[in-house]
């Protein structure tokens, strides 16, 4: 740390990870232990991936470095003036290197697993936090490469969209997970949510693990888990069937998910 200007936090080293992440925040503190815990914590300890903060009041000019301002035209709320923004920027990439920068913003264009497999090869990523009402247009126009929402509600700021973003992405960069973990049949990964799991006890409160888990056929095992995955989907994500259609086998499924109990956990 003692290398550093005092507008950065360091929160690794950045030389040969496989993805540098740069936040522009006004909170630093809100990514502390999130960086500091559980896979996203070692891959950061074993230099896989790199964030650093920089906090945008420490380029606010005067006693107060106000950071906002008023809205031209009027309303509610302040709104982010550009400069210290811009200024912090410019002074992390001038440090280490231009970024692919994402502006986060709830009139952004949604997050998805695409994005994240994307940006988890782009090699050093900014995510510049918005804060209070919203953030000059011109730091948009002049700086973002994509702006990004993570879904159609509003946050306070842009700080937690952050940690979405970088839990997201960083999973996708090859050792970060353990071997235990898979990314290959999660949600999302075919278009279709994931199949239900269970695990020990065999019966808990009357309900019992269905019995083609326990059968011992895989390829069983592997259907049934594709159709109850398509169960799922049909029932609580129809708009992911409408964008990657029904292959020939879901096709085929479908007359035996009507005739199973959904509320049982289809044990047809
Ligand atoms: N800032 C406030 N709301 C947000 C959202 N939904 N996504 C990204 N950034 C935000």
């Amino acid at each position: 740390m003692s290398d550093e200007p005092q507008n950065t936090a360091a929160l690794s080293a950045s030389k040969g990870s496989r993805l540098c992440i740069e936040i522009i925040t006004l909170f630093p503190e809100f990514f502390t232990s999130f960086l500091q815990t559980s896979l996203l914590g070692k891959a950061i300890a074993n230099g896989l991936v790199a964030v650093r903060c920089t906090n945008p009041r420490d380029f606010a000019p005067g006693r107060h470095r106000q950071v906002d301002d008023s809205p031209y035209g009027g309303g509610p709320g302040m709104v982010l003036r550009p400069e210290p923004l811009a200024a912090a920027i410019e002074a992390a990439e001038q440090k280490r290197g231009r970024t692919h920068r994402i502006l986060l913003s709830p009139s952004g264009r949604l997050f998805n697993q695409s994005c994240a497999a994307r940006w988890a090869e782009a090699g050093r990523l900014m995510l510049i936090c918005g804060r209070y009402e919203g953030v000059d247009e011109r730091i948009a126009q002049l700086f973002a490469d994509e702006v990004v929402s993570i879904g159609d509600y509003v946050l306070s700021g842009g700080e937690a969209a952050a940690l979405v973003i970088i839990e997201a992405t960083t999973r996708l960069i090859s050792g970060v997970l353990g071997r235990a973990e898979s990314i290959v049949e999660e949600s999302f990964s075919y278009g279709r949510l994931e199949f239900p799991q269970w695990t020990r006890p065999p019966v808990f409160r009357d309900l019992a693990v269905p019995d083609i888990l326990v059968s011992g056929n895989h390829a069983l095992v592997a259907r049934w888990r594709r159709r109850e995955a398509l169960r799922r989907t049909l029932t609580r994500r129809p708009d992911l069937i409408e964008r990657h259609p029904l292959t020939e086998e879901e096709r085929s499924m479908l007359a035996e998910i009507e005739l199973t109990d959904p509320q049982r956990g289809g044990r047809g």
